[in-house]
């Protein structure tokens, strides 16, 4: 009765009285959330600064919030839909930032959650966990001789498998970027699971493409990561739940098919093969025997290809793409190469001392190519405060690479491909802010590893082809698509043996 009362005052009806309520706790929670951050664009309730980013590519546009419209520091706040982020812009800031625990959570999905990947994975879990299952990754990888013969040997072997497939499109017009591409993933599977497989089979293939479908919905998962209710209504609105399926499928099916087997033979004693999942299984049996050894390894291996296969593929895509855009550098690496080590041998990782300038090339190419251009999102994992102002906990952190790759303080004509800043005195010359891999306690695991693959794959493509542009002009203005990763639009090339 009471009620009713007010609304005849008022004139409204309880629906709209409960809606007018939800929206002025909207803009209260907008405004209190708004205080105290680092300074940003204008932010809107409920969709924040999102029309403010639309049609402009991400990573430039929060580099240059930063730098050209007066915020006057490397490190903003933006709103993205109901998310406050921190972004930091500048390698300072993320040298500083991102060695520190409580920077080093992650940004929990609907399809992470669906699939395990939150609990049980490694580039998706937090804490404890993720500290314990991260640390026996690498020293897992260290055992298996990251950096030594046996993974240089087992890429190796996959290069001629690669040459042979490169060798039947010889003179024609053709994309690389699929057998590039699969030599990558093998080099991963046989790293992984100890088995490569052939390009032709059909389950190898059929994973690599729900592998590239989870990359593809992750743009959806993102509406559902800022509106989390959105999962819960029927149908299937983002094709979210459709994608949870097929990749829950991929993960039952080929990855669980490898770690049962692995693990049979663990429990009898029989473990043959020098691959990661036999030496991860033998390892936490030593340290501490772990229930959850199984879905671990389904979470995380299928991690390991997911952000080992596209961004490896990516940064040989685009060294390719420089190549023929840049025909003096080839030229030039092709003629290093020639000169130190000759037609013939297969290159080695101690071959990286004597190819100073291909060494810098591939250093350019990760620079320029920005194949991860806002890393992989952290989250915050306390309430903080930093230069004054108050970062909640929960608030997402992008770490800005482009932003140190690309930075006109650090690089001279930032835009234009020069292997030689890479280099000093004709000897190969480190620069710290070129962080492709990230920095910090999350920095890429595979990093020795995607080393590894870069110098052995990109020096023998160039020590054993030339390649051109297929037809005039189509390579020169090849874009870039961004989406987890920026990558070239896809192009044609014409190859020929040297
Ligand atoms: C050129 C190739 C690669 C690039 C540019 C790259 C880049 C990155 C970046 C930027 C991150 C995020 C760092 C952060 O969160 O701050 C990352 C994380 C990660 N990368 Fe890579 N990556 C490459 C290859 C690989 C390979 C070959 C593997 C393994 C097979 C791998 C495994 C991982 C894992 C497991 C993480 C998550 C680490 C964690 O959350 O603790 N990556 N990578």
């Amino acid at each position: 009765m009471a009620v009713e009362t007010t609304m005849d005052i008022f004139g409204l009806n309880t629906i709209t009285c409960l809606v007018l309520l939800a929206v002025f706790l909207l803009f209260l929670r907008h405004y209190i959330t708004g205080l105290n951050l680092p300074p940003g664009p204008p932010r809107l309730p409920i969709i924040g600064s999102i029309p403010f980013m639309l049609g402009k590519d991400p990573a430039k546009i929060l580099a240059e919030w930063a730098e050209k419209h007066g915020y006057n520091t490397d490190i903003i706040s933006v709103q993205l839909m109901g998310r406050t982020t921190i972004v930091l812009n500048s390698y300072e800031a993320m040298k500083e930032l991102l060695h520190q625990d409580v920077y080093s959570g992650r940004v929990t999905t609907f399809i992470g959650d669906m699939l395990g990947w939150t609990k049980y994975g490694i580039v998706s879990s937090q804490g404890e966990k993720w500290k314990q299952r991260r640390r026996l990754a690498l020293s897992t990888f260290r055992d298996l001789g990251m950096g030594k013969p046996l993974v240089e040997e087992k890429i190796q072997e996959e290069m001629i498998h690669l040459e042979a497939a490169i060798h039947q499109s010889l003179g024609k017009s053709f994309d690389i970027g699929p057998n590039i591409n699969n030599a990558v993933s093998n080099v991963i599977s046989s790293i992984v699971f100890g088995q490569r497989h052939e390009y032709s089979d059909v389950m190898f293939q059929k994973f690599l493409a729900e592998c590239n479908n989870i990359l593809a919905r992750g743009g959806a998962d993102s509406i559902t990561l800022n509106f989390p209710f959105l999962q819960w209504i029927p149908g299937d609105l983002f094709n979210v739940k459709e994608a949870v399926k097929s990749s829950f499928k991929v993960t039952q099916d080929f990855a669980g098919g490898h770690v049962k087997r692995h693990l049979n033979a663990a429990n009898d004693n029989a473990i043959e093969e020098d691959d990661f999942v036999y030496q991860y299984i033998s390892q936490s049996r030593k340290r501490a025997p772990d229930d959850d050894t199984e879905n671990v390894l389904m979470a995380a291996t299928t991690e390991l290809f997911l952000a080992g296969t596209e961004t490896t593929t990516t940064t040989l895509r685009w060294a390719v793409l420089y190549m023929i855009q840049y025909p003096d550098i080839q030229t030039r690496v092709r003629e290093e190469i020639l000169e130190n080590i000759g037609a013939d041998q297969m290159p080695c990782m101690k071959h990286k001392s004597i190819l100073p300038y291909t060494e810098a090339t591939i250093a350019e190419v990760q620079r320029l190519g920005n194949v991860a251009p806002l890393s992989v999102p952290h989250t915050l994992l306390e309430d903080t405060q930093l230069r004054g102002y108050h970062l909640p906990k929960g608030a997402m952190v992008i770490p800005n690479l482009y932003a140190s790759n690309m930075n006109p303080k650090d690089w001279s004509n930032p835009d234009t491909f020069d292997p030689s800043r890479f280099l000093k005195d004709e000897k190969y010359f480190k620069k710290d802010m070129n962080i492709p891999f990230g920095i910090g306690k999350r920095v890429c695991l595979g990093e020795s590893l995607a080393r590894m693959e870069l110098f052995i794959f990109f020096t023998r493509l160039l020590q054993k082809f030339s390649f051109k542009d297929a037809s005039e002009g189509n390579c020169r203005d090849v874009g870039a698509v961004t989406g987890l990763t920026r990558m070239p639009a896809p192009y044609d090339i014409i190859v020929q043996s040297n």
